[in-house]
């Protein structure tokens, strides 16, 4: 399926009924993250999940930032496209920027929230940095570089070899053009913590033990800031949790799902 916003088409999966779920992948990623997810999930729910702009299928971004508050701009109008007043949002690390981006803007399209291996606060201003470099180099020698450094950290130690290689290919076939957007657009995001303060809708937090990107430490900090939030730590789980332990996380957000729906 697909829409276009902005002369960029947005493509995407939309699979089953019941109470939208609308899944945002981490980075740099696609939407093909979500497999184990909408296998699992969407007989019970409606799984719609699009490639972010500049990733997967989607249409190309020209490496400018991308703020945030972009790619939720997209995902709203996604949802006009597909006439979803209201849906759960569920988004991994970069997604769970995006989704918390999405309720700053767009709270009464929010039905219920699933912050997964992801953080409230900004980057520190040597990550920052690192990040503007790392667009840079990515422009200049391609992305080789920054899969070679990220891949290892994406799962836990005992995840399965053929896992770790579809997670090492779907990396390495993102365009440089998306990444350097990503990058740059994830480097000027505020401080959502605030926001989770006064935050009204039902939260599930999810991080993996063995997470090496996004510590277990951040999701517990924004459970102590978030009234009406659970927290599950998904044993031996590393950074994408739900490819990683894919039925512990289907697991999780069924048993939330009682408390949305
Ligand atoms: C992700 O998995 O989306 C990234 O690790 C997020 C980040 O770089 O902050």
């Amino acid at each position: 399926m697909r829409y276009t916003r902005q002369g960029v088409s947005i493509e995407y999966d939309d699979i089953g009924n019941g109470v939208p779920l609308l899944l945002i992948h981490g980075f740099p990623l696609d939407r093909t993250l979500w497999r184990a997810q909408i296998a699992g999930l969407s007989q019970l729910y409606r799984v719609i999940a699009p490639d972010l702009r500049g990733f997967g299928h989607s249409g190309d971004t020209d490496g400018a930032a991308v703020t945030l508050e972009q790619y939720a701009a997209d995902l709203n109008s996604l949802l006009d496209s597909v006439n979803v007043k209201q849906a759960v949002l569920g988004g991994i690390s970069m997604g769970g920027y995006i989704a918390l981006a999405f309720y700053a803007q767009y709270a009464d399209r929010v039905e219920g929230l699933i912050l997964a291996n992801t953080r409230a606060v900004p980057d520190s201003e040597e990550g920052r940095q690192s990040r503007l470099a790392n667009a840079q180099k990515v422009g200049e020698a391609g992305s080789g570089f920054l899969v070679e450094a990220m891949a290892p950290q994406m799962l836990g130690p005992a995840a399965k070899p053929e896992l770790k290689i579809a997670v090492r290919s779907m990396m390495a076939r993102q365009r440089a053009p998306g990444i350097m957007s990503a990058l740059r657009g994830m480097a000027i995001r505020p401080d959502r913590t605030a926001l989770l303060r006064f935050a009204t809708v039902p939260t599930l937090i999810v991080s993996g033990s063995q997470d090496a990107l996004i510590p277990p430490s951040d999701s517990e900090a924004m459970h102590a800031v978030i009234p009406d939030s659970r927290l599950v730590i998904i044993p031996d789980a590393g950074h994408l949790s739900n490819l990683d332990k894919a039925d512990a996380f289907n697991h999780v957000v069924r048993e939330f799902y009682k408390q949305v729906a």
